[in-house]
């Protein structure tokens, strides 16, 4: 019997974080490459509440390329799966052949297992393209030991995987090259700049799903004049004003140019045709929410902003959360008792008369299943403890995974 031992080096366990995009990424010009039309910028959240853990194995003993993600085996002729795969073996390859590899690449010619978990509800409906192609690439160079520059690889992953290559805030580079060496992802600052930064998403409860990005972007690419002035016109002024928002950290000014570029891509959803609608009666009581309260402290206490889905990610300042959590609870959510909601629930301040009345919306409530509460966080990890492999020696899927 063949012993199935692996090496230490060809079996590499990595993490990594699920962005959200504060000037949203909304449409290709290379729908192959993953090329924008404009460029993007985003916030890491913190991997404690949401993260995607992958483990790489090669072996000689493995017959064919293998993945699982979440506990089922999927497909890994996956066009895009495959783009991430080739092009991080390229670079290795590349690397031995010039011999400026110190690095182990020793699994090139085997096959590949990889196992994919997230430490947050698939039915959450977040997106974990990102997070999950952002710790692929960052999990597969580790086992190749390849270095360098891999936000160009993980962006032909997802495009918004490619933000996910860092932490703090990354601003995603359009880029001008055909062959999209340029659209590369970069540190605008790191996850300690603003520790006051503070991050809610309000898990919306669960309803039919939303088309996907990748055909809605398309549509609207395809039928959207508003896309085209947006990127053409809008994003580049935008970009540099919330670089210099993030700089100097500027509540008031990054929360503004966050809560408009949410409103302009959904504004440019409903002018594609026909129409894309993400947003929900829940997300309109958000947005209401936000406005009124941050008219009632006659300041810029919040901002929401939404993807391609009725989810709600809130921006504030640690100071407020209390307060805030409170306010959405009394308005709109419905927490049960099983979901980690509770946490936050239980925590919440009493709300003065005064600011019920200013707010003064009618309330909505079971709109939200639950709340997460997270910060700013660092970019894709290395895991060090070989227990937390979600593969066996085998190379197969464990328990946990
Ligand atoms: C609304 O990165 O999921 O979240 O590149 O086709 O995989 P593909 O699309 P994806 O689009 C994300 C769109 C967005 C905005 C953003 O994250 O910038």
């Amino acid at each position: 019997i063949e012993l199935r031992i692996m090496d230490k080096h060809h079996i590499v366990t990595c993490t990594a974080p699920v962005n959200i995009a504060v000037i949203k990424y909304w449409g290709k010009r290379n729908e192959d490459l993953i090329l924008p039309i404009n460029s993007s910028l985003s916030v890491t959240l913190h991997q404690d509440q949401l993260k995607t853990t992958t483990t790489v194995a090669t072996s000689k003993s493995f017959e064919q390329d293998q993945i699982w993600l979440n506990g089922k085996e999927e497909d890994i002729t996956h066009p895009r799966l495959q783009a991430c795969l080739r092009e991080i073996q390229r670079l290795a390859r590349k690397r031995r052949k010039d011999g400026s590899s110190g690095l182990d690449s020793a699994g090139l010619p085997h096959k590949v297992h990889i196992c994919s978990v997230n430490n947050f509800p698939t039915a959450a409906g977040l997106a974990s393209s990102a997070a999950g192609f952002a710790c692929l690439v960052f999990s597969l160079a580790r086992v190749y030991g390849v270095e360098g520059e891999l936000s160009a690889i993980a962006r032909q992953g997802s495009g918004s995987a490619c933000r996910s290559m860092y932490g703090g805030f990354v601003q995603w580079i359009m880029g001008q090259k055909s062959d999209g060496k340029d659209s590369i992802a970069q540190q605008v600052a790191p996850e300690t700049h603003w520790p006051e930064l503070r991050i809610l998403v309000l898990v919306a409860s669960a309803e039919r799903k939303p088309i996907g990005s990748t055909s809605g972007m398309q549509t609207s690419v395809e039928t959207s004049c508003l896309l085209k002035h947006r990127a053409d016109v809008v994003v580049p002024g935008r970009m540099e004003e919330m670089i210099q928002a993030v700089r100097n950290k500027d509540f008031p000014v990054f929360a503004e140019l966050t809560m408009k570029d949410s409103n302009q891509f959904h504004a440019t959803c409903l002018d594609t045709y026909p129409p894309i609608f993400y947003l929900n009666s829940v997300s309109q009581m958000v947005i209401n929410l936000v406005h009124r309260y941050n008219s009632f402290y006659k300041e810029t206490r919040a901002a929401y902003s939404f993807d391609a889905g009725p989810n709600a990610v809130i921006f504030t300042l640690a100071q407020h959360i209390p307060e805030l959590v409170g306010v959405i609870q009394h308005f709109i959510s419905f927490f049960p008792p099983e979901s980690n909601g509770e946490e936050v629930s239980r925590s919440v301040c009493c709300l003065s008369e005064e600011l019920k009345q200013g707010v003064g919306v009618e309330p909505l409530p079971k709109g939200i299943k639950y709340i997460i509460s997270t910060q700013v966080g660092p970019g894709p990890c290395f895991v060090e403890d070989s227990t937390q492999h979600l593969l066996s020696s085998d190379g197969l899927p464990l328990k946990t995974a």
